[in-house]
């Protein structure tokens, strides 16, 4: 079974993806750090960024390198929108991600799981809540001014929705999941019980 949560910067996607893997004995599949990897390797000056090898788990690791906190820095988030809109990186990801959903249970998690990289998901949430509470979280997070992850976010959303190739969007099949003013664990526990229904 595979269960697609996508949605815009901050909307706590891979707090809750996570948490429901975890309820449900799934695998998670944070796909936005293996757009992170290539923006990292590009950034380090790698000849071809696409050659390095990715891996996802525990640790991210990009040739054998942890780098799960390296992956996270804000340079990183920028350029990862950046390669995120160029086809022959997605080309390349996208195939790596139905690859790895293909070999059991999964709750993956990005901006095209649900319209591109498995539009056969079992079920789809595309999850939101509104920019000053997306801001506020990701501020709490990482100790970073809310006016500037504000702003972050709406360059980064800006660029994910109006890009040529995959754009974020919610499939037209997605439950859409307003997270403004709920907690984690409502959210989760929502989730959970829609994977439990369509099972
Ligand atoms: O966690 P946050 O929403 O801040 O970012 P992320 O999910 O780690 O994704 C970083 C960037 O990768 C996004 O801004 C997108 O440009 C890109 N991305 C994508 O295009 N497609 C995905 N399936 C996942 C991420």
């Amino acid at each position: 079974m595979l269960i697609a949560i996508d949605g815009p910067a901050g909307a706590g996607k891979s707090t809750v993806a996570s948490a429901v893997a975890d309820a449900l004995g799934f695998t998670y599949l944070d796909s936005g750090a293996m757009y992170r990897c290539v923006a990292l390797a590009e950034l380090r000056g790698a000849q071809d960024p696409l050659a390095c090898a990715i891996e996802l788990g525990r640790q991210v690791t990009l040739d054998g390198e942890d780098v799960t906190e390296a992956i996270r820095a804000p340079e990183v988030t920028a350029r990862a929108s950046e390669v995120a809109a160029r086809p022959e990186v997605r080309g390349q990801l996208v195939a790596l991600q139905r690859k790895m959903i293909c070999s059991g249970d999964y709750v993956a998690e990005g901006r095209d799981i649900g319209t591109v990289v498995a539009p056969e998901a079992e079920l789809k949430v595309f999850l939101t809540a509104s920019p000053e509470e997306r801001a506020r979280r990701r501020a709490e997070q990482t100790g970073v001014d809310p006016g500037h992850v504000l702003r972050e976010h709406e360059e980064r959303d800006e660029r994910d929705t109006t890009r040529a190739h995959s754009p974020l969007e919610p499939a037209p099949d997605a439950l859409r999941v307003d997270t403004t003013g709920l907690s984690i664990d409502e959210v989760t526990h929502k989730i959970v019980q829609l994977a439990r229904a369509v099972r």
